[in-house]
């Protein structure tokens, strides 16, 4: 399809966006025009890539430029204000999960993007993942039955710095969000109930800060399927990405992604790689693909193939796990919705 170029600014350039903007910069049919960033060292590498036009300032940035989009991967607490502002100024926009911490503002920032009539798509990359996609082709073609079972593990190699976990919402809203809307994504039905439990177990800084590292989140939707989601902060053999559903007719399972695919066998067993690191490893073309789909839904006009109510939904459940685990009682969604 041939596309126009559009004409694109990044804010935030830290782990997450170093990747997005250098998705940006590989296509052919994208303009980065500027980035922001309150950090000098960033902004420094960012013209290094090529771009010249650098702000410290969000607001100065969106003011001083001529853009059609704009990707937010600021930290959690900035990515309402930004939202609000770029949809006032009528630009389309990419902002990484969570939208916002509570139901009230996303419903707030939700409508205004409405109102304005532009485009907005949330960062749940684990949708363009490719061994998940095809677990969603399979179930869409009918291949094992009626769903009964959802099972996610998603385990991170280490937990981020305690002053990124104060700001982010902590495991349930930052991390397993992801898992609830896989969940989501999976069943095609939306979540009922939530019982959720869990413990700071690796580190005794995360409770502090009133966190958890481990969790187990049972979730039983409309349709009566039930999803049960693993979530460790701390998995000493790298990054623990996995999916399985169980249906009347059979299963499919989504494996972890490893580092290469041979396997030694010795006296002592049977060895082989570990799982690829992290995010950024384990979802490289996952982030590419995400980034495509939104330049390709801008450029067509055809919906985000992951919306702002797509943020919220998770978001809920998310609420309602952490209820869940301050009262020790499952949760119905109803409850927590404001
Ligand atoms: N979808 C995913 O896979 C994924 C992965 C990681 C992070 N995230 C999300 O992306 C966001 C950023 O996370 P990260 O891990 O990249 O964080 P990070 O701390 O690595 O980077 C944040 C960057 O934003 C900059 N920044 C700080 N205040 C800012 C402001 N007011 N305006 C603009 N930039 C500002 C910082 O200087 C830093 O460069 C978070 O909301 C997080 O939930 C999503």
């Amino acid at each position: 399809m041939e596309f126009k170029k559009i004409k694109i600014a990044v804010a935030g350039l830290g782990r997450i966006g170093k990747i997005h903007l250098d998705n940006l910069l590989q296509n052919d049919n994208v303009e980065v025009v500027a980035v922001s960033d309150p950090l000098e060292i960033s902004r420094t590498k960012a013209m290094e890539k090529g771009i010249h036009i650098t702000f410290v300032s969000y607001y100065e940035m969106l003011e001083a430029t001529n853009i059609d989009a704009i990707v937010i991967c600021s930290p959690t607490d900035t990515h309402a204000d930004y939202v609000e502002y770029a949809a006032k100024k009528g630009l389309h926009i990419f902002c990484e999960k969570p939208l916002d911490l509570t139901l009230q503002r996303v419903k707030e920032v939700l409508h205004i993007v409405k109102m304005q009539d532009v485009k907005l798509m949330l960062g749940f990359n684990r949708r363009f993942d490719k061994e998940f996609k095809k677990v969603k082709e399979l179930i869409q073609k009918n291949a094992i039955g009626d769903i009964h079972l959802v099972k996610t593990t998603s385990r991170d190699p280490g937990a981020p710095p305690i002053d990124y976990i104060k700001r982010s919402g902590g495991l349930f809203l930052d991390m397993a969000i992801h898992d609830f809307d896989m969940a989501r994504f999976i069943v095609g039905s939306e979540v009922r109930e939530v019982y959720a439990t869990g413990a700071a177990m690796t580190n005794p800084e995360i409770g502090k800060v009133g966190d958890i590292d481990t969790a187990i989140t049972i979730l039983t939707f409309y349709n009566g399927v039930k999803a049960v989601i693993d979530n460790s902060r701390e998995a000493s053999y790298g990054y623990d990405q996995r999916l399985e559903v169980f249906g009347s007719k059979g299963m499919i399972q989504a494996n972890n992604n490893f580092q290469d695919a041979h396997q030694l066998f010795d006296a002592n067993g049977t060895h082989s790689s570990l799982p690829l690191h992290f995010f950024l490893e384990r979802y490289e073309k996952a982030y590419k693909n995400e980034m495509l789909n939104f330049i390709e839904c801008m450029a067509s006009g055809m919906e985000m193939p992951v919306t702002g109510v797509d943020g919220l939904k998770s978001l809920q459940i998310g609420l309602a796990a952490k209820k869940s685990i301050s009262e020790g009682r499952p949760v119905a969604i109803g409850e927590i919705d404001e």
